[in-house]
């Protein structure tokens, strides 16, 4: 498939295994420069090695993305890198948490502080620092518990309304990957 992203530059957040992985991959495919990241360093390193070996330009940064100042140095380590970002991929996220008639204020901020806010701040560092360039893509691999957890479920949602803001950021590509 050619998705005309060629030469692109594509940071995606928790990518040094799983979908994160899977997806970086399928973007070294289509000829994307990468910037993985996950807060663990040594798998990390060895995702991008492994990466490299098949020719790939890829570079790699740990940052735990919950941490606003670590998030910021994820998006300026791409810049450095790479000289901007082209492709925003938010996957890091997560399900998990109690039911309603069970759940604490503590539990729907932890929700979506996991699902919801740390997209929005990677997502404001990215505009900031690719001044919103014509033809970004942003997306998530959301959450859709089936049962369990309608704290997780509602964060997800957020985000992933959050993700179609594509008028805002100027982006004809921007949207939700919703795998499970
Ligand atoms: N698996 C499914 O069936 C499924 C279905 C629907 C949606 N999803 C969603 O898809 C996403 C990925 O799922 P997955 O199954 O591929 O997960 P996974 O295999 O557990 O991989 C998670 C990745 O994110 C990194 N990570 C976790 N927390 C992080 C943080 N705070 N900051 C930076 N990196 C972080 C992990 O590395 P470190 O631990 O080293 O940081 C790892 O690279 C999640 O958002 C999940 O909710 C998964």
């Amino acid at each position: 498939m050619d998705l005309q992203l060629a030469g692109k530059v594509a940071l995606i957040t928790g990518s040094s295994r799983g979908i994160g992985l899977a997806t970086a991959k399928a973007l070294a495919a289509e000829g994307c420069r990468l910037m993985l990241s996950a807060r663990s360093a040594e798998p990390l390193a060895a995702a991008a090695a492994a990466l490299r070996t098949s020719g790939v330009d890829v570079a790699a940064h740990p940052a735990d993305v919950s941490k606003p100042e670590e998030a910021a140095g994820l998006v300026q380590a791409a810049v450095t890198a790479f000289g901007g970002i082209d492709v925003l991929i938010n996957n890091v996220g997560g399900g998990g948490g109690a039911r309603i008639a069970d759940s604490t204020d503590d539990d729907w901020r932890s929700a979506l502080e996991r699902n919801l806010i740390q997209t929005v701040r990677m997502m404001r560092r990215y505009g900031r620092n690719a001044g919103y360039p014509t033809s970004p893509v942003q997306t998530r691999t959301c959450s859709f518990p089936a049962s369990g957890s309608s704290v997780a479920l509602a964060s997800a949602q957020g985000q992933t309304l959050f993700a179609r803001a594509r008028r805002e950021v100027g982006s004809s590509h921007s949207g939700p990957t919703c795998p499970g």
